[in-house]
């Protein structure tokens, strides 16, 4: 299903009816969460592009669960399985974007380190933000210009260890010494990343961009590294990262438009700045 609307201008949308979109979105993702952990039948994998892009069908039902949540929203959805918005890298006005599974490959394989992703982006800035990590139990939200938060998953839980209800507070400017480096593993052959990993405390892949970008965004890394992201990739995270500080760029320094792919370089300001400094071309 595709909607068009590039061109369209934004209607401007006040703090409150934020709020209340907010909510909206929690409850679909809740829903969708729900779902995905337990889905009550054997999984049906598929490879999409190559044997590694998969989509099974707890991605494509979780993905109509949130777009039958947030149809009463009357705002388009532009997500990764099934409804996309035509001219997305120009769309102007609100839009909802959404990873129903972020880390198919690990939910799959070692049902960890999965997330649901949903952002709501006006004119290309993300100004709501939703990120389930439902295997811990913990679900990251953001407002833009109000602050990020976590807090249990479930309504009411205690939650899982470290879920208790917090803001996430601005990050503390960590330099690379003092921080881990979240690296996708094909810029281990880049000879930058590597020098920029051998000064931080060590490097880790987890497999889901959504949870790699928070991670760094509630101070357990301080930067993180990917070669080429999608927008349902990063919408959401991006503003959970905007909001606690971290600084988000493309890998050689270019502004981040959450509608275009491509590269990520996200990270404490500090570090992010010491790695652009070993990736820069003058540095070999
Ligand atoms: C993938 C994950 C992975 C990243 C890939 C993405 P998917 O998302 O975020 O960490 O390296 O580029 O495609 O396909 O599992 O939604
Ligand atoms: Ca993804
Ligand atoms: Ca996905």
């Amino acid at each position: 299903m595709s909607a068009s609307g590039g061109g369209r201008k934004a209607a401007s949308t006040s703090s409150a009816d934020l709020v209340d979109l907010l909510a909206r979105a929690v409850g679909a993702v809740r829903e969708a969460a729900a779902f995905a952990l337990d889905p009550g039948e054997e999984l049906r994998v598929e490879a999409k592009a190559h044997r590694n892009d998969l989509v099974t069908q707890v991605d494509r039902g979780a993905e109509e669960r949130i777009v039958r949540r947030l149809e009463a929203t009357g705002i388009p959805i532009h997500g990764e399985e099934a409804h996309r918005v035509e001219d997305f890298e120009t769309y102007r006005g609100r839009v909802w974007v959404l990873d129903p599974i972020d880390g198919t490959l690990n939910y799959v394989s070692t049902h960890r380190d999965w997330a649901i992703s949903l952002a709501l982006v006006d004119d290309g800035v993300p100004v709501v933000a939703v990120v389930a990590d439902p295997v811990a139990g913990r679900l990251y939200t953001a407002v833009r210009g109000r602050g990020a938060r976590v807090e249990p998953l479930t309504e009411g839980a205690a939650g899982a260890v470290g879920a208790a209800p917090r803001v996430l507070e601005t990050v503390e400017d960590l330099p690379l010494s003092e921080g881990m480096v979240i690296a996708h593993y094909q810029l281990t052959q880049d000879a930058g990343i590597g020098r920029a990993i051998e000064a931080s405390r060590g490097m880790r892949c987890y497999g889901a961009a959504a949870l790699e970008m928070t991670e760094v965004a509630a101070g357990g890394a301080v930067v993180y590294a990917q070669p080429r992201l999608q927008p349902w990739d990063v919408a959401a995270a991006a503003l959970l990262c905007t909001e606690t500080g971290v600084v988000l760029t493309r890998m050689d320094g270019a502004p981040f438009d959450v509608r275009r792919a491509g590269s990520l370089l996200v990270g404490t300001p500090a570090a992010h700045a010491e790695v652009l400094e070993y990736l820069s071309p003058d540095r070999c």
